[in-house]
């Protein structure tokens, strides 16, 4: 008899495989789903990498083969592939293109869905919920394909959205993980450790993006990982942008935009408040704030020295400031 965890996998797997079989043998499909996949560029190389699929526009279609193959609604309603209300059984995945969100050794745990036609009426994305096997916070998209190229690179690109790993993964940059669907949390950057020290985040090039880079940042420095950033311009996310660029002017683009996170917050805040030294002063507090939140002492100094070469500040002062925030974080 298999354990309770393992009826999980073979459920989730059974789905994966009955979406994935629809996207390349239905009717409804192939015209509706892979033609999505096609006007997004994405190649049948890349399709199959990341076991995308198709749901019916049904309310059982998947009930009903799961069912017929033996696996209960019970065990469906737990995995989070289907909804069951006092009336009414229905699956949660209905007329969308699928995006299996997999373990690290590469099982299918949950499933992301995304809506064919962009509507104000419905979430673009329908997520599974946490379940026994799917920790939202624990897992990062795109992990199980991104892991080999990311000890080989020493370095993770961190994106905001399924689309944006598996365009960069298209584009000949692997090694790239998206948190997905919620922000950043510490498990996961714990999870990135285990492959590299260095993380880039590219987040979207809008407000949202940039608000959760800024969080993002500090995170990533408290789980004692250097941290670079890339800025997309306003409208474009990776996705986008290495679609528009070709793929050797977007590594390109990774490769010479890519600022660490002191140059990223001086240039960024510094050029909205040009020669106001009030602002000067607390764009200095911003960063030694975030600086403070690495935990080796050594790197601290050298970030340190760094903020003080370009922000042209005498460097005990910011030791002293540095040192009062630690105190008064403690
Ligand atoms: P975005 O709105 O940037 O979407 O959300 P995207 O990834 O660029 O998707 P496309 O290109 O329009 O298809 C970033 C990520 O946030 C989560 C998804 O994981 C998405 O990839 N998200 C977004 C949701 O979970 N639900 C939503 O309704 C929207
Ligand atoms: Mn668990
Ligand atoms: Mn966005
Ligand atoms: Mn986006
Ligand atoms: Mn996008």
């Amino acid at each position: 008899a298999y354990n309770e965890r393992e009826s999980f996998y073979i459920v989730l797997n059974f789905a994966a495989e009955y979406f994935k079989d629809l996207l390349h043998n239905n009717p409804q499909g192939k015209s509706i789903g892979l033609s999505y996949f096609k006007e997004r560029a994405f190649s049948n190389a890349t399709i199959d990498k990341f076991d995308l699929g198709f749901s019916l526009d049904e309310w059982d279609g998947l009930i009903k083969a799961a069912t017929k193959a033996g696996h209960s609604e019970d065990l469906l309603e737990k995995a989070g592939l289907i909804i069951k209300k006092e009336d009414k059984t229905y699956d949660r995945f209905r007329n969308r293109v699928i995006f299996p969100i997999h373990s690290i050794s590469g099982k299918p745990i949950a499933f992301g869905a995304r809506i064919l036609v962009n509507d104000k009426k419905q979430p673009k994305y329908i997520n599974s919920p946490e379940t026994d096997v799917y920790h939202k916070s624990e897992v990062l998209y795109g992990i199980a394909q991104a892991k080999k190229s990311i000890r080989d690179e020493e370095n993770c690109y961190l994106v905001e959205g399924y689309t944006d790993v598996i365009s960069l993964h298209q584009s000949g940059v692997e090694n790239v993980v998206a948190s997905s669907g919620t922000s950043l949390t510490t498990q996961q950057i714990k999870l990135i450790g285990r492959y590299a020290q260095n993380v880039t985040v590219l987040f979207d090039g809008d407000a949202a993006g940039l608000k959760a880079a800024m969080r993002g940042i500090d995170l990533i420095l408290e789980g004692g990982l250097n941290v670079k950033v890339v800025i997309f311009p306003d409208g474009e996310d990776p996705d986008s942008y290495s679609r528009k660029m070709g793929d050797e002017e977007f590594k390109r683009f990774l490769a010479d935009n890519s600022k660490d996170f002191i140059r990223f917050k001086s240039d960024l805040l510094l050029e909205e408040t040009k020669k106001d030294p009030i602002k000067k002063a607390e764009t200095i507090q911003d960063i030694v704030r975030s600086i403070s939140r690495i935990p080796d002492p050594v790197k601290r100094a050298i970030y340190i020295k760094e903020c003080s070469d370009i922000l042209e500040i005498d460097e005990e002062l910011l030791i002293a400031e540095q040192n009062k925030i630690i105190l008064r974080e403690k």
